[in-house]
């Protein structure tokens, strides 16, 4: 199958680094013209620097005025809004007895706030542009709890069911909703977060990638991340509708 993008013009938050960029690199090379937004305006510039006719547009997706901001430049820009990506996402690790209630909001605020108002400020976009694709960036959290991880599981579950609804009410006019469920990728979020993980769960440094290994054979990569999102944003799933796609190397599939 040959999935081509062109002419559609789309929105990656969190695009800086990690899946985003990943992401925002596929959708480029399957043709559509790309909007790199991330919190860090650095790394936005670095990686649009690199694909050829994207924009680069700082916005924390915390800030309704900047998300809005990252609307309207896009659409002054390119002149339409065809397939949005909210993916900037953060984690913040900790038992949920000891979890601060200002670290719960911080994770709700970027990974749920984040979503709805990237969401809800694309959709009259995409509602002049006669229909389009939104790809949520959801995670295996959303389908079973995880020792420390409360908040970004509770947000994770929270996008996927979202994720439902905006296909619900958005259909009549050509916009469809779709997210990803993600397992362990090989991103910072995960690395810089490895040594808490195997201190809460009594293992030996280095004992997290064994478990990794042990669940989904390995870690997931970036490329098999953005691979999805690629298919859900294109018109080749042009009947997948609220739907969920986990990737997770066979992780949550089986008990043993
Ligand atoms: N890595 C995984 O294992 C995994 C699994 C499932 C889902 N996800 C999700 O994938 C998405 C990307 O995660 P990643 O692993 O690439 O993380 P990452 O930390 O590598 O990259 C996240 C990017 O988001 C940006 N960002 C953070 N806060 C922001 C904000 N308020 N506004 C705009 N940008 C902001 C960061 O600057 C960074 O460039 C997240 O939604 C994450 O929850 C990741």
């Amino acid at each position: 199958m040959n999935i081509s993008l062109a002419p559609k013009v789309a929105i990656v938050t969190g695009a800086g680094a990690g899946i985003g960029e990943a992401i925002a690199r596929a959708l480029a090379e399957a043709g559509a013209t790309v909007v790199v937004s991330d919190i860090d305006a650095g790394a936005a510039e670095r990686v649009a620097a690199s694909i050829p006719g994207s924009l680069a547009v700082a916005a924390d997706v915390t800030d309704e005025a900047a998300v809005q901001n990252l609307i309207a430049r896009t659409v002054e820009t390119f002149g339409h809004l065809d397939v949005v990506v909210p993916n900037a996402g953060i984690a913040v690790t900790s038992p949920l007895a000891a979890t601060s209630f200002e670290d719960w909001r911080k994770v709700l605020a970027v990974n749920l706030d984040g979503v709805f108002l990237t969401i809800r400020h694309a959709l009259p976009a995409l509602v002049s542009s006669g229909g389009g694709a939104i790809v949520n960036i959801s995670s295996i959290t959303s389908l079973r709890g995880s020792a420390l991880i409360a908040s970004y599981a509770a947000a994770k579950a929270a996008v996927t069911n979202l994720t439902a609804t905006v296909a619900a009410e958005m259909r009549g006019y050509g916009i469809r909703a779709n997210a990803v469920q993600p397992g362990f990728i090989d991103t910072t979020l995960v690395t810089s977060h490895q040594g808490d993980f195997e201190a809460a769960l009594g293992l030996e440094p280095g004992g997290f990638d064994d478990l990794i290994a042990a669940k989904q054979t390995r870690y997931g990569t970036v490329e098999e991340v953005a691979a999805a999102v690629t298919f859900l944003a294109s018109d080749a799933s042009s009947w997948c509708n609220g739907s969920t796609l986990v990737l997770d190397g066979g992780f949550t599939s089986s008990l043993l």
